[in-house]
């Protein structure tokens, strides 16, 4: 693909007589939406939705302000939906007087869903759009009560990222335009409705509720939530929402947050969004944390009630500046998102918890990242990676993480940290608050770090590390002391150098009970893992990181103690990242296989629709 467009540019190039040196093409079009946004543009997006829960719909009208390119003075404009109902079009000049206008829904592709294509006059500054979504809807979940912490009430949220939005809203669904926002919420009075905009913890009105996002953020970023909530402030400008039963834990669990922004402002400059609070959800959300602006949205598996895993908070909070602020313009961007958030994440944890602790979890990412090398097609494994026609979600793999968070430490080692953070604080003010491609990264780079010091930058293999597939082989691998020490305290036990009783485990923290059990043998034996069970009650542990790696183990070693806690977790928790390898492990026997889908047929109602469409193909 890159190779045919330079061919296409210097065709052009040679005939057009440009000097030799002219850069290549930039392509920034987004294979994964249907708009228009170099014709016609949408700035502002105005909500008025109703929260209808026995009938799983959210329905009322889209207002989106348009700006028109002079080059497009005519024509429709084009919108993203995927299953989603429009009853209505209508346009206005001056946004207040609305006439009806022609619309049409195109066919429906199982990605991309169908485009929206709406007349507009030349002169039509706004488009207003009547839709209802389906209980199918892919970006939302709705919950019965008893789904719930509290079992009394429904419960609903939106996960738009990466192209869910369109499930509910009809929007330009592409991260490379920004709008404004403003929404008006109706629901049930007994409940709270919460958005990725201004919340205001101290307003609290019955029924419904207007939202305004003033800054402007792609689609994906618009989040909504509607539950028994309710908050607890942890500092002046952050807190959490949660069911009633689990806020004060959370609470507790997430005091640190405060701290962490100070840490990150510290390297990159203030924290622009006004308050940072986070809502936790039900635990069938199907990610750890979903980074949605001014409301973090996480998972509970996260409150491990000793603040092991809180870096999900650190990560999240560093999205604020990688991909809420500079944000990836198109998918086969991502890096550009969670690379940077990843590498901005372990600086934030080193300044809050110390390097230690990083190095344990940085370690942990890369060994993890080894392990998927092995299962990824070469083309999967590059950072700029082609999604066309393919499912953006696709993409989402170690490597735009682990990959991407290494490039940047490779850049840190070479210019040094001064230099390196100098260079990242300009780049993050100077995109604030637009969308770019990865070339406008390396331009960026090119011209503010690589140019002051070509010696240096030749030794660093860039165009490898972006276009790719593996690691270069001067990446850089993450070690941790602590982490060693583990691993060779596991491996004397197998050996039988050394009994359970004497391994020094008091003071171990979550990432070397983690390290241990990773370190195993896979085919340990049901006598094995019984004796480790007795010694360390992994089985019962509270730590889903810990259970999630030992129920992994349990499948592959037939360690039946470990069966009814194993039923239990894939029907209470719908977390993609620990359900799909548990699936996966199970269906590698035909006795494993029947007791996936027999457990399944229980979860699956409980599930959210992107993790039952997940794990339906692995049990298919
Ligand atoms: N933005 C992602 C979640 C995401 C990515 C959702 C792509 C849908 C498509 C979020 O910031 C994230 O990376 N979450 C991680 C946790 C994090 C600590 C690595 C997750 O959910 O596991
Ligand atoms: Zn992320």
């Amino acid at each position: 693909m890159r190779l045919i467009a330079i061919l296409g540019f210097c065709l052009i190039a040679s005939c057009t007589k440009t000097p030799p040196t002219m850069e290549k093409p930039v392509d920034r079009k987004d294979y994964h939406s249907y708009s228009n946004p170099d014709q016609i543009r949408v700035t502002h997006v105005e909500l008025d939705l109703a929260v209808d829960f026995p009938k799983k719909v959210l329905s009322g009208t889209t207002r989106l302000t348009v700006e028109r390119s002079p080059s497009y003075p005519t024509g429709p404009i084009v919108l993203d939906t995927r299953a989603l109902d429009i009853s209505k079009a209508e346009s206005s000049v001056d946004g207040t007087t609305f006439t009806e206008t022609k619309f049409e829904v195109g066919p429906n592709d199982s990605i991309l869903g169908s485009p929206l294509t709406v007349q507009l006059s030349p002169e039509a500054k706004f488009v207003r759009i009547h839709h209802a979504s389906r209980p199918e809807a892919s970006g939302l979940q709705w919950l019965t009560p008893a789904q719930t912490a509290g079992k009394k009430h429904p419960f609903l949220f939106s996960q738009d990222e990466s192209i869910h939005a369109r499930s509910w809203i009809p929007l330009q669904d592409t991260p490379g335009v920004r709008q404004t926002y403003h929404a008006h919420i109706h629901f049930p009075k007994e409940l709270l409705a919460v958005m990725s905009a201004e919340n205001n913890p101290n307003v609290y009105e019955r029924g419904s509720f207007e939202f305004r996002m003033p800054q402007a953020i792609p689609s994906y970023l618009i989040a909504l939530a509607v539950g028994d909530l309710k908050f607890a402030p942890m500092s002046q400008r952050t807190g959490v929402y949660a069911e009633p039963s689990m806020v004060a834990k959370a609470a507790k669990e997430f005091d640190d947050t405060e701290h962490m922004i100070q840490a990150a402002e510290g390297l990159y400059g203030p924290y622009r969004w006004g308050r940072y609070d986070l809502l936790i959800l039900p635990p069938s959300f199907p990610f750890g944390g979903m980074e949605n602006p001014r409301l973090t949205f996480a998972t509970p598996t996260v409150i491990a009630g000793d603040k092991s895993l809180v870096s999900l908070v650190a990560h999240e909070l560093a999205h604020s500046w990688s991909g809420n602020l500079v944000t990836n313009a198109t998918w086969r961007d991502f890096w550009l998102n969670e690379g940077f958030t990843v590498y901005f994440e372990w600086r934030i944890q080193e300044k809050v918890y110390g390097k230690d602790r990083v190095d344990m979890e940085a370690s942990l990412q890369y060994d993890g990242l080894e392990r998927e090398l092995k299962t990824l097609k070469p083309e999967d494994q590059i950072l700029h990676i082609d999604l066309k026609g393919r499912d953006p979600d696709d993409g989402v793999t170690g490597i735009p993480y682990t990959k991407g968070a290494l490039f940047l430490c490779t850049l840190e080692r070479a210019f040094g940290r001064e230099k390196f953070d100098a260079f990242l604080r300009g780049y993050f003010d100077h995109y604030a608050f637009h969308s770019v491609v990865t070339q406008d990264f390396l331009d960026y780079l090119e011209k503010n770090l690589l140019d002051q010091n070509k010696e240096l930058a030749a030794k660093i293999p860039i165009d490898e590390w972006v276009y790719k597939p593996g690691l270069p082989a001067d990446a850089p691998h993450p070690k941790s002391e602590a982490l060693i020490k583990v691993r060779g305290l596991a491996g004397d036990w197998i050996a039988g150098e050394v009994k359970i009783a004497d391994i020094p485990t008091k003071d171990w923290v979550t990432a070397e009970w983690y390290q241990f059990l990773t370190a195993l043998p896979e085919d340990l034996g049901p006598e094995k893992m019984a004796e480790l069970d007795k010694a360390y009650h992994f089985t019962a542990t509270g730590n889903d990181e810990i259970l999630d790696q030992w129920l992994k183990m349990a499948i592959k070693n037939h360690y039946a103690p470990a069966n009814s806690r194993l039923r239990t977790f894939l029907i209470e928790i719908g977390r993609q990242k620990y359900i799909k390898p548990l699936y996966q492990e199970l269906a590698k026997t035909p006795e494993g296989k029947e007791r996936a889908r027999e457990i399944y047929k229980i979860a699956r109602p409980g599930y959210h629709p992107i993790a039952v469409t997940a794990i339906d193909n692995i049990l298919k």
